[in-house]
């Protein structure tokens, strides 16, 4: 570990190891039932993996072309054009990535220099703020508070000065399941255009909605110019490690993320490039897989909430994707790290969601749940968890 931190970057030293790590570790040392990481314990579609297969077979082995295959840009442009209602030119406005995770990274290194800022919304996704360090630019981090955790004009205007560069968008979020609400998105688009700023709009929970169907911020008039959307296979067709993502921006955008992205990874992987393009064009012709994805998520949600909220935690009803912020501190732990460790060793791994926060202003009331895990998995981590009263865990960690 010191020798980590003796060679690390000065950028990126900060970071150190995630508390992803710690609790994955933990997981694996106490045979934890792992709700911790955001990923499927279970297989994707059929008709995806088939594709894949198919593309191996059929010489799709060497690199694409570093923005996209040409089948996958018009598939995501197709996909585009069905769920946020424009049509994005393929060839011009669309870089396929590995993953969205290469996209934020390519994103921002492509458009950023020293001294612009980049806002964030606390809680965030861990690689916003890592990202922004690796860019060179400086990021300004506005904390939400639960249980609601809403945006408002006084909250987000003090961020916003000339050095704005864009903001980091994420609805459905990461992790308080919030879908942004009208007023909210007014707020963010008025301030973006105010303030000539850019919208990194991070949509990869798009399908994995609840209250209501998810609306690209880029809908909103005058922000499609200063959008950036950034989608991923990943979470729609429960493929995580397949790592196709993309950016959709206007082309002179664009060609700033091509820049970076042409030296990241130079292309995605190819085969599943051309199985991503059939997975988006099937889900085009027929939104069956989709409403049928949208009703186990809803029904897991629902297990989920059921579990939590039985052993005595009160929980954020998300609005979309797959992750439900339990209140450690109204459960009687100290905070969110010492209710994730006695959890652990009780046999369930979660995340403590102040990873999410600045660690000069976290929040540590909450526990970040996954319930994108099997009915089994959630039932013996229900059986777990009954097996020792919550306060009596909670005592055990003061
Ligand atoms: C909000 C958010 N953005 C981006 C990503 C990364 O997506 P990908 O797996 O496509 O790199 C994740 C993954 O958990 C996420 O939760």
């Amino acid at each position: 570990m010191t020798e980590i931190i003796q060679h690390t970057s000065t950028r990126l030293a900060p970071f150190g190891e995630s508390i992803f790590s710690t609790m994955s570790r933990l997981a694996v040392e106490h045979k934890a039932v792992n709700l911790g990481q955001g990923f499927p314990d279970f297989d994707g579609p059929d008709f995806v993996k088939d594709a894949a297969k198919r593309a191996i077979d059929s010489g799709f082995g060497q690199y694409a072309r570093a923005f996209g295959l040409p089948e996958t840009n018009r598939a995501i442009s197709r996909y585009t054009e069905r769920f946020c209602g424009f049509v994005a030119d393929p060839e011009r406005e669309i870089t396929v990535t590995a993953g969205c995770t290469e996209a934020i990274a390519a994103v921002l290194l492509g458009l950023c220099n020293p001294g612009d800022e980049i806002v964030l919304l606390d809680p965030s996704y861990d690689s916003y703020a890592a990202c922004v360090a690796m860019s060179s630019a400086t990021a300004r981090r506005v904390q939400l508070n639960g249980p609601d955790f809403r945006i408002t004009d006084a909250l987000l205007r003090p961020a916003f000065s000339k050095r704005t560069r864009a903001i980091i968008f994420n609805s459905p979020h990461n992790p308080t399941g919030r879908m942004f609400d009208e007023a909210e998105y007014q707020i963010v688009a008025s301030l973006a255009k105010e303030f000539n700023a850019l919208v990194l709009s991070d949509e990869v929970y798009d399908a994995i909605t609840y209250a209501r169907s998810h609306r690209s911020i880029s809908a909103l008039p005058g922000m499609r110019e200063r959008t950036v959307i950034l989608g991923s296979l990943g979470k729609t067709f429960s493929m995580t490690g397949w790592k196709i993502g993309w950016a959709i921006a206007p082309a002179a955008i664009t060609n700033a993320i091509r820049s970076a992205h042409q030296f990241l990874t130079f292309c995605a992987a190819t085969p599943l490039q051309r199985a991503a393009a059939d997975a988006l064009n099937s889900v085009c012709d027929d939104g069956s897989y989709l409403e049928e994805l949208r009703r186990d998520y809803s029904q897991r949600r629902q297990m989920m909430l059921e579990i939590l909220q039985e052993i005595g935690f009160s929980c954020v009803h998300p609005e979309g994707s797959y992750f439900i912020l339990a209140d450690a501190k109204g459960a009687g732990f100290s905070d969110d790290v010492a209710a994730a460790k006695a959890l652990v060793k009780a046999g369930v791994a979660t995340i403590p969601a102040s990873a999410f926060y600045d660690p000069a202003c976290p929040d540590r009331r909450w526990l970040r749940v996954a319930f994108c895990k099997r009915e089994e998995t959630m039932r013996e981590a229900q059986r777990r968890l009954k097996a020792q009263p919550l306060r009596q865990l909670a005592n055990s960690t003061v």
